[in-house]
């Protein structure tokens, strides 16, 4: 189990203006090419077009100003992406545990023209979202830590999960090389803590009765954000370099957070490059 503020990273302490990393996931299946330059292991998922709660927009402008309303709780600005980000992952070498970039290190990599052009593209996305308040990062790395401590509920973000904010926000987030994120439609997960025998082991955990403390414990471990898939459930895939921005819980938002994982770890599989705000 994560200790509010560690690993878990669906709580945003501060005000929409605060930035979290996103751990998102997926299994293997079929080879595919997403991004130019970008070939590996994609899993088969349904299309997200298909998907009631997520909509497709043809801008930035029209991301940031689509509104949370009729239950969409995603938009996709769907886009195909110039360059080779594969180069820049390959550029940027084998280095241990996550990387943060920013423009001066993009720009200051050896690169062809096909990696630059990717450069290029991770540069005027990180200003887009600058341009709008908030504190993008851009990351590359292999896997993010697990829960290996786990209870009843784990609580890291291979896990079904909503992000949530004191305040109204929302998240952005791109997956441009590697395994990319995965959405799931509400219908097809229930809250770990409305699940009996989870929520009678989670009040062993406690060491208390039911009532408002309960519910505070529950809510500073991260519990009531985490989900069980349906065996229903079909997630859906975020894509590579399609720009998401995604419902998440907060006061008084018009509609159920969208509810999405990390892909998981798999020997050998290439490393992700993520943008996430
Ligand atoms: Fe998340």
């Amino acid at each position: 189990m994560f200790g509010p503020g560690e690993l878990c990273d669906s709580v945003r302490p501060a005000g929409p203006h605060a930035s979290r990393r996103e751990f998102c996931f997926s299994t293997l299946g079929r080879a595919a090419a997403g991004v130019a330059g970008n070939v590996f292991p994609m899993p088969e998922f349904p299309d997200p077009a298909a998907h009631p709660r997520v909509r497709f927009v043809d801008s930035f402008a029209a991301l940031v100003a689509a509104p949370w309303a009729d239950g969409v709780n995603a938009y996709c600005w769907r886009r195909t992406l110039p360059g080779d980000f594969g180069e820049v992952v390959a550029r940027l070498g084998q280095r241990e545990g996550l990387t943060d970039l920013d423009a001066a290190i993009l720009r200051a990599l050896p690169l062809s023209p096909a990696g630059r052009a990717a450069s290029e593209v991770l540069c005027a996305d990180l200003h887009l979202l600058q341009e709008q308040g908030l504190e993008p990062l851009l990351d590359c790395f292999d896997a993010y830590p697990r829960d290996e401590a786990a209870g009843a509920v784990a609580t890291d973000v291979y896990s079904f999960h909503a992000d949530r904010a004191p305040v109204p926000a929302a998240t952005f987030l791109c997956t441009y090389f590697g395994a990319p994120s995965e959405g799931v439609d509400n219908a097809q997960v229930r809250r770990h803590v409305e699940i009996p025998e989870t929520r009678a082991a989670l009040r062993r955990e406690f060491g208390g009765p039911e009532g408002p403390e309960f519910e505070a414990f529950l809510t500073e471990h991260c519990y009531d954000l985490h989900y069980a898939p349906l065996p229903e459930a079909r997630p859906y895939s975020f894509g590579l370099g399609h720009l998401w921005r995604i419902a998440i819980a907060h006061p008084g938002c018009p509609v159920p957070p969208c509810v999405h994982r990390a892909p998981p770890t798999v020997p050998g599989q290439t490393r992700r490059l993520l943008l996430i705000s």
